[in-house]
């Protein structure tokens, strides 16, 4: 894994980076969007990176494509098209732009390497993991391929492309459960979370799904019995979960839902208090959004995510530095993985 130093001293000599009010005043309009969560001064600092990145990206002719955990200065500063992961895999099989910097981490980056081979695609830090993704290889999915042969084996998108390309389909949490239930076997193989692999198989009773022991560490923090005590200490609070948590936290919450499932059920139900059971960035990036809602309870920080700072998205599109690649071989089997997803989505949306 390729490690991504930050030459302050080159940027210092290329950028004015010190705070500014007057930069802050100047971009109230963007400030607005998350006043609620990022403070005047704090935006004081933000605002010359994200001036820079903004100029820098008209530039290089670059999109930035962020996830839905991004921190706020990035999610509504300098993101050109933000959402879950199905939605930045279709943007990034559908942008003009030559250059893609990935707001989050290095599977992300892959993919949209995979949708788009002939673009150059950035990840400001390389060493943006995921436990899911280090939790299986392809041997992992060829031990499962062992264990129940002739079934097919739907991966989460959380993988390397490696383990994509061993792969019969990919999935997002967005997708899972439609694709595990279109597919034409009784048993399902899931990887490598057995928890979206857990609350699939509940939403599809009549497929034998079976998974590999991977989980995100994210996630499998929340209990059910933590819901239950802050829902008897805040009654009325909506509780919603990310499918990556517990079967047992899923079946303690009001809904469950995709990063862009959750964003879409707080719009439309407008609970007075919610508690997003997802990583900590999501509440704080659709507070300012909502007003009327006041978001509760614990929150876990994704340390992967959080390496994506603004710093480092200027440096990357700076120097060009952190370029993903993915050999070509394995590049061509995980594009039809990731594209049968696509497809399949497409289709039930036609
Ligand atoms: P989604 O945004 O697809 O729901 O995924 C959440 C996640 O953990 C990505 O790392
Ligand atoms: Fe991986 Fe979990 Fe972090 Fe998402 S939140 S990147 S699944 S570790």
């Amino acid at each position: 894994m390729q490690q991504m130093t930050v030459d302050r001293e080159e940027l210092a000599r290329h950028y004015d980076l010190a705070p500014s009010l007057d930069k802050a005043e100047a971009m109230a309009d963007i400030h607005a969007r998350m006043a609620r969560v990022v403070t005047p001064f704090d935006w004081a600092m933000h605002a010359p990176y994200v001036a820079a990145i903004n100029r820098l990206k008209a530039e290089r002719g670059a999109v930035i494509l962020a996830h839905n955990y991004m921190t706020p200065q990035i999610y509504h500063g300098i993101a050109d098209v933000v959402g879950d992961s199905l939605q930045l895999a279709v943007e990034a099989a559908r942008t003009e732009a030559s250059v893609i910097v990935q707001c989050g981490v290095h599977f992300m980056a892959e993919t949209s390497k995979i949708l788009s081979p002939d673009k150059t695609v950035l990840i400001p830090d390389p060493e943006a993991g995921c436990s899911l993704a280090e939790s299986i290889t392809p041997e992992g999915i060829a031990e499962m391929r062992r264990l129940y042969p002739g079934a097919p084996v739907v991966t989460y998108v959380n993988t390397s492309a490696a383990v994509k390309a061993a792969s019969d389909i990919c999935c997002t949490s967005s997708n899972a459960a439609q694709i595990v239930a279109g597919l034409d076997s009784d048993t399902v193989i899931m990887t490598p979370d057995k928890y979206l692999a857990q609350n699939v198989a509940r939403q599809v009773p009549r497929k034998r799904v079976v998974w590999w022991d991977g989980s995100c560490m994210v996630h499998e923090q929340y209990t059910a019995q933590d819901l239950r005590a802050f829902r008897d200490w805040n009654p009325g609070t909506r509780i919603i979960a990310h499918p990556e948590c517990p079967p047992d936290v899923v079946a303690e919450a009001d809904f469950s839902g995709s990063t862009a499932g959750i964003i879409d059920y707080v719009a439309r139900e407008t609970p007075q208090k919610a508690m997003l059971v997802t990583e900590c960035s999501m509440a704080s990036n659709i507070s300012d959004a909502h007003p009327g809602v006041e978001f509760v309870g614990p929150c876990n920080m994704c340390p992967h995510m959080k390496k994506i700072t603004l710093e480092k998205v200027l440096w990357s599109l700076h120097a060009m530095q952190g370029v993903v690649e993915v050999d070509p071989g394995i590049a061509a089997g995980a594009r039809v993985a990731v594209q049968r997803m696509i497809d399949l989505g497409r289709r039930a949306a036609a």
